[in-house]
């Protein structure tokens, strides 16, 4: 840790348009006081930007105008000026085609609305899965002060006393139903008790890891990811980040002083001891690319091979996350990684400490929730990146939550050219299929869905559904819901309608799929792959929305994050020209 605080005061950025008394600074000024501001909060104190993904339609982050009340009192105790600014919000249940294709398109709105204003630092206020990232890389490419704050998780989903948990009970439930072991009647009583607070999924899905990344990263106060939406030291979290952005603005603790390196590699570990989502390796690669970190999926492997997964959370697991808040919270995890050598202890966070001085204190109040390593889910938790002539730029595979007995398999392709192929045939009883095959489905990538729909862990056949088996091989180019389980070859690169081999895999090829040694194999000879490849022509459509076309055009493979080329790297914040 070698952060050294800027001299206080000084001149900030949005001084640029508040200060002095020539007409664009009284153009400036004038119009925000309509909003009855005293003259004094324009006299060089940090203007704080609350960008607040709230929206009605973003459910999991319903809340957050609340919240942002909190942040606000924060900020004001400290001496700072907060603006509450509405922003793009990426909602995980309502956006089509998929969420993920407008990750990039928030980070590239909010990076501009936070250089483009007079904004010297910002709270994230954040929550559902995309809403994360996407404000984490706009911060990472402006370098603005900035610090997390997420919705937090809903309670404990209940069903006929069943602890059910979001996401995962929607997967379990829905095949209990095309195995014919629940009624639809049942299912659509259940969907209510799975949801029954505020706040963002309650498993170890995309949500609830990506803030357990913010605060690994350094980038959220310790204690921040695991307090339920509705527990009132979720406003506590919300008031005290509002205190701290303004200290960090006066002393210009930015972004990249805490996304170093040695803060992503903690994270990769983290996500392994938690049992995270695949999905934060894509999310971690495009934070680094905006930060211009260099990180690659061979460091998830390097980092998380031996990193035993202790969260006994589901989809992995059991327990959900309000439990995992009693227990301690990610802070107990992150000690455990410290206590194990796991852990660059050094590495600055917003708190303006190292994070293993924020943890080193913090005791495990429930070993049957964050559990002894001798007792840890899996030893080796970290997320599986494998290659072979199938996936030459790689393929993810979460091991904490797949079948042990599935880790080495060999079976024949079952291919789906797409995903309207799959549902089109996947229920029928002539499918020629059974629990030995490996499941095969092309065209969910990036460029192809495109976006990189959430359908990897695609059901299983009815027929297999009812010989009671839960589990088969599965690869694909798509992602996977963080609340989702199996074993899934996922994020298959290069993918197929960039022309990678997946897109030439046939019905009744062998695939050979070998995760002690990281192989992704197709058993056809180097020959008849290339002729294949020589053969294919792209067939996926070019889409109408004009954000789309530029989304197809410009993403770049899963394997490096799947941000559009053009936004990679940190521009910074210069004030630009005034234009009046
Ligand atoms: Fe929003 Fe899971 S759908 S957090």
């Amino acid at each position: 840790m070698s952060f050294k605080p800027a001299k206080w005061p000084r001149k900030l950025r949005s001084q640029e348009w508040f200060a002095g008394t020539h007409k664009d600074a009284i153009y400036h000024r004038g119009w925000m006081k309509n909003q009855g501001l005293p003259a004094d909060l324009f006299d060089g104190r940090p203007v704080i930007g609350i960008l607040n993904t709230w929206s009605e339609l973003t459910p999991c982050n319903a809340h957050l105008r609340d919240l942002a009340e909190k942040v606000k009192y924060g900020i004001y105790e400290a001496g700072g000026f907060p603006v509450e600014v509405p922003v793009f919000s990426a909602s995980e249940p309502g956006f089509r085609p998929t969420a993920m294709m407008f990750r990039n398109l928030a980070a590239m709105a909010v990076e501009e609305t936070m250089r483009g204003q007079p904004m010297d630092g910002a709270v994230l206020m954040v929550g559902c899965d995309k809403t994360t990232p996407s404000l984490l890389m706009a911060a990472a490419s402006t370098d603005i002060p900035s610090i997390v704050v997420t919705g937090g998780p809903m309670l404990n989903g209940q069903f006929r006393g069943e602890r059910v948990g979001s996401g995962t009970h929607l997967w379990k439930f829905s095949e209990a139903v095309r195995a014919g072991e629940m009624t639809a009647e049942e299912f659509v009583e259940a969907e209510a008790s799975m949801s029954r607070s505020a706040g963002s999924c309650n498993t170890m899905g995309t949500a609830s890891t990506m803030a357990s990344m913010a605060e690994a990263l350094g980038m959220a106060l310790s204690g921040n990811a695991a307090i339920p939406a509705v527990d009132s030291r979720r406003r506590v979290m919300a008031h005290v980040s509002g205190r701290r952005i303004v200290e960090m603005v006066k002393d210009d603790l930015k972004p990249s002083d805490v996304m170093t390196k040695q803060a992503f590699e903690n994270a990769i570990r983290t996500n392994a001891a938690i049992g995270g989502s695949t999905n934060a390796v894509i999310h971690l690669l495009a934070i680094a690319g905006r930060v211009g970190i260099d990180l690659s999926l061979d460091d998830w492997d390097r980092c998380g091979r031996d990193v035993p997964t202790i969260v006994n959370l589901m989809p992995s697991g059991e327990y959900l996350m309000e439990e995992f808040f009693y227990a301690g919270g990610l802070p107990v995890v992150i000690k455990r990684l410290g206590e194990a050598g796991l852990l660059h202890k050094g590495a600055l966070t917003v708190s303006g400490a190292a994070i293993w001085d924020q943890v080193s204190d913090v005791q495990n109040w429930n070993e049957d929730v964050i559990l002894p390593t001798e007792k840890a889910l899996t030893q080796s938790g970290g997320v599986v990146v494998l290659r072979g002539n199938l996936a030459p730029d790689g393929a993810v595979l979460k091991p904490s939550a797949a079948t042990p007995e599935l880790m080495v398999h060999r079976g024949r392709a079952v291919v789906f050219e797409d995903i309207d192929d799959y549902k089109a045939r996947i229920n029928d009883e002539d499918l020629d299929i059974d629990e030995t095959c490996v499941m095969v489905l092309k065209n969910c990538g990036p460029k192809g869905y495109p976006g990189m729909a959430e359908v990897g862990n695609m059901g299983l056949p009815p027929k297999v559904l009812r010989k009671g088996i839960t589990d088969m091989v599965r690869i694909s180019d798509a992602r996977m819901s963080g609340t989702a389980y199996g074993t899934v070859c996922l994020h298959t690169s290069p993918e197929a309608a960039a022309g990678g081999p997946l897109a030439v895999v046939r019905d009744g090829d062998m695939i050979e799929l070998d995760v002690p040694n990281r192989k992704l194999h197709l058993e056809v000879s180097d020959q008849e792959l290339k002729a294949r490849l020589a053969d294919w022509a792209p067939s996926h459509e070019t889409p109408d929305s004009g954000y789309a076309w530029l989304h197809q055009a410009h993403v770049e493979g899963a394997d490096t994050g799947a941000d559009l080329d053009f936004l990679k790297g940190c521009r910074g914040n210069p004030v630009g020209k005034e234009s009046h």
